[in-house]
């Protein structure tokens, strides 16, 4: 049996306890490496930051954050993954533990399919799940290159460099949030630049 996270670390209700232990049964056990839960966290953090400043849809938002790298096999590209974590979403969809709309499942699963391969999109609800994956690069110890973000909001906080807006939320301020604080994340050696 793999170790049940606090529900509480996650900002969205739509993120019921049981859909994250029936995501973590179903993910990898890399849940704690860089790409791991921690991250997916922040991921919903940024992401719900980003959606403050444009018109996206926070639960698909958060469902990214939980899902885009939750079929993750290593650290480095892993091609294919995204597709995983969408197909995961997909199923669990079809079991009932995603209260959303078919649309927003369409959205949902574009996110996830190409957020490493494909840089840009039109869809404000898909560029802020991007961004906000990106804006966690400084994890690594990479500062993200605002000519691959999408949203103004992003691209401000990566020309500066100064990433405190993000953790100035109610979620952010929670220390175990804190990227600078996360002690089981470490530098990968072949790190992927999109995450
Ligand atoms: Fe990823
Ligand atoms: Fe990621």
């Amino acid at each position: 049996m793999k170790k049940t996270p606090p529900i509480m670390s996650f900002r969205n209700p739509i993120i019921t306890q049981s859909l994250v232990n029936s995501v973590i049964e179903q993910s990898s056990s890399r849940m704690y490496g860089i790409h791991g839960l921690t991250h997916w966290m922040r991921v919903e953090r940024n992401g719900h930051y980003l959606a403050e400043h444009n018109a996206a849809d926070r639960d698909v938002i958060s469902l990214f954050a939980l899902f885009h790298d939750a079929r993750r096999v290593n650290d480095n590209c892993d091609p294919g993954h995204g597709k995983r974590g969408a197909e995961l979403a997909k199923k669990l969809y079809k079991d009932g533990f995603l209260p959303i709309s078919a649309e927003q499942l369409s959205t949902l699963v574009t996110a996830c399919n190409y957020h490493t391969e494909q840089p840009f999109t039109e869809d404000p609800t898909i560029a802020c799940c991007w961004d906000a994956d990106r804006l966690d690069l400084p994890r690594v110890g990479i500062r993200t290159n605002p000519n691959r973000l999408n949203t103004e909001a992003a691209k401000q906080i990566a020309a500066s460099g100064d990433y405190t807006c993000l953790k100035n939320t109610a979620q952010g301020r929670r220390k175990y949030l804190d990227c600078q604080k996360v002690k089981h994340e470490s530098r990968p050696s072949g790190l992927f630049a999109y995450g």
